[in-house]
């Protein structure tokens, strides 16, 4: 597989999507053909129904095990459906989160644990790692304010959770960052979207060159 996996993470209220959309459509011109992009957990129509089970917010007792085996099921199909076919082909995907949402979500912010959700993830992706992954960082008070001014219309079952389990997987965000600095990226979100935008466009430039030139 000669194509790259760009991914994005972040916890909510980072500005992640809205920049990844500005991202977009800078590059698109550019890129044409060689640019796919999608999002977790979502990207096909069996992941997308996946990710309806899972927002629902009437799924209030959903159990934290069937929530972290429905991401990593909503993972595999997406993979197999467009993610491996395009890198195959030789394209540029960028990804709006993967792995380490689990990471950060379910073995963090659940309280399941690292190891068990790698496992999992490792059984659905069969080893797969994107090649860069860009991670949001914004202070958890900051992106709960954010939440809160602009996301009132559309809260879903996860926006519902508490400051701690932000807290949580904050923290596991920043572990991870540091732990693989090779893979992981931190992009200061505090900035204006403007300012994110470019560090972000700069990275991905960077590290995969060959899509650019
Ligand atoms: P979004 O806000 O980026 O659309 O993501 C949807 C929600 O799903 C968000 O609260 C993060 C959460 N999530 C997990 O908990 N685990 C995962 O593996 C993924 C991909 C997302």
């Amino acid at each position: 597989m000669n194509g790259k996996l760009v991914t994005f993470e972040g916890s909510e209220g980072a500005g992640k999507t809205t920049a990844l959309n500005r991202i977009i459509s800078i590059i698109e011109p550019q890129l044409g053909n060689d640019l796919v992009t999608t999002r977790e957990p979502g990207g096909n129509v069996i992941s997308e129904e996946i990710r309806n089970i899972i927002v629902d917010s009437r799924n209030q007792n959903m159990d934290a095990r069937t929530e972290a085996l429905l991401f990593a099921a909503a993972r595999r199909q997406h993979l197999v459906e467009k993610i491996i076919p395009a890198l195959k082909r030789g394209q540029l995907v960028l990804c709006d989160r993967f792995v380490e949402s689990s990471i950060a979500y379910q073995g963090a912010g659940r309280g399941i644990g690292e190891a068990a959700i790698k496992n999992l993830n490792d059984f659905a992706t069969e080893g797969l790692k994107p090649d860069l992954t860009i991670y949001f960082d914004l202070p958890v008070e900051v992106g709960l304010e954010r939440i809160k001014k602009y996301r009132s219309d559309e809260v879903n079952r996860l926006d519902k959770e508490k400051h701690d389990f932000y807290v949580k997987v904050h923290n596991a965000y920043d572990e991870m960052a540091t732990r693989q600095s090779e893979q992981i990226v931190r992009i200061d979100a505090t900035q204006t979207v403007e300012q994110v935008v470019s560090d972000v466009l700069a990275i991905i430039e960077k590290r995969v060159p060959e899509y650019f030139k």
